[in-house]
């Protein structure tokens, strides 16, 4: 991929929030690399355009046509999720003795951090030169006590095309008081472009031996279970299709996958998570990351009522969505990788994902 050419930003004004904040739009381009847009509102990955096989650009990611939907966005299309990703059971979690109480959005349960997550709020843009050249530095400081969560937390979220053209999401965050913190993207993806129908014959290679098994909520038991002879074993590339209406009791709760998946090797070294081909494009997403889970979900809960950013529903399992985390509930897991962040420490995680074909 011809990505030679120094990474060059894009900004253009973009609408304003309900309460009349001005809310800006970034185009992150590299050469020929997969062009990468980025909004203020949320840190939502608006588009990511990249070529197929023949060198035909497509939007890989699904989204909206304008702002005014992702005021309106219910389904985290390509939002950046904070402060804490994923499932927290019973709306709550004791840290040092003390009992924190989330907002419950999921029945009893929180989800995504509830509705003042941070996919809701307006992020500080910043252009910011590095070795690769220009990149968007998010940033916003979350106060002590939203959406339930102790300390103010402090996140800069930077966002860089890398010489290969794989984006690289680079996450950090310090708080002034002991509290837990699981930042992720929720990108939702289709190779063949988006609105293109159903994933079903995209192969999926997982780098993982277990997977979080969860109740019939998708809270974790604790178990970690190995993937062998299961429907959740991705080692070797398999269609996402093959096996996602099994008889298996965790697949027909997930209504198909929805389920964390651990990242083989060590957490804290960015190493290959999950690689992904759609054979007919020539697409393929490589998924790269520091963490020590990924969230492999497939759309089940779409059902076609919602109409994309180029007017086509987004049906159920138009994309997959690959989101790299601590596991979900870990505040209440105690034997689960911990998610809690003291002060004077900082709390890091990178992701990189990378488009490109083959043959
Ligand atoms: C969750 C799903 C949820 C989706 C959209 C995923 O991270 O695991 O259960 O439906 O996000 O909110």
């Amino acid at each position: 991929m011809n990505a030679n050419a120094a990474s060059r930003i894009e900004r253009r004004p973009w609408g304003k929030t309900k309460s009349g904040e001005a809310v800006e739009l970034f185009t992150l381009s590299r050469g020929g690399a997969p062009t990468v847009a980025i909004t203020s509102y949320g840190g939502f990955i608006v588009s990511i355009v990249a070529p197929d096989r023949t060198g035909a650009r497509a939007d890989v990611t699904l989204g909206y046509k304008d702002l005014a939907g992702y005021l309106g966005d219910g389904s985290y299309f390509g939002c950046l999720v904070g402060r804490y990703a994923n499932r927290i059971a019973k709306a709550g979690f004791t840290l040092d003795d003390k009992r924190y109480t989330l907002a419950a959005n999921d029945g009893p349960n929180t989800l995504h951090s509830g509705p003042d997550g941070f996919c809701r709020q307006l992020w500080t843009p910043d252009v910011v030169s590095g070795k690769d050249g220009e990149a968007l530095q998010l940033s916003y400081v979350s106060p002590a006590g939203e959406g339930g969560f102790p300390g103010t937390l402090t996140t800069k979220v930077v966002y860089s095309l890398r010489e290969d053209g794989g984006l690289v999401i680079d996450y950090t965050a310090t708080t002034d008081a002991p509290t837990v913190v699981n930042l992720t993207n929720h990108a939702y993806f289709n190779l063949a472009g988006e609105g293109e129908g159903a994933i079903l014959d995209h192969e999926l290679q997982l780098e993982s031996d277990a997977y979080t098994p969860t109740d019939a909520r998708l809270i974790p038991t604790g178990e970690l279970r190995p993937v062998e002879g299961t429907p959740f074993d991705f080692r070797k590339p398999v269609a996402i299709g093959a096996r996602i209406d099994a008889a298996d009791e965790q697949i027909q709760m997930g209504h198909g996958y929805d389920h964390n998946f651990v990242v083989r090797g060590t957490p804290g070294a960015l190493r290959l998570a999950a690689r992904v081909v759609d054979k007919k494009s020539g697409r393929v997403l490589e998924t790269f990351t520091t963490e020590p889970g990924i969230q492999f979900y497939t759309g089940n809960f779409m059902d076609g009522k919602t109409l994309g950013k180029s007017g086509k529903p987004y049906v159920k399992r138009g994309a997959f969505c690959l989101e790299t985390q601590h596991y979900p509930d870990s505040p209440n897991q105690p034997a689960f990788p911990s998610t809690v962040l003291r002060p004077g420490r900082i709390y890091r995680q990178t992701t990189v994902y990378k488009l490109g074909v083959v043959k």
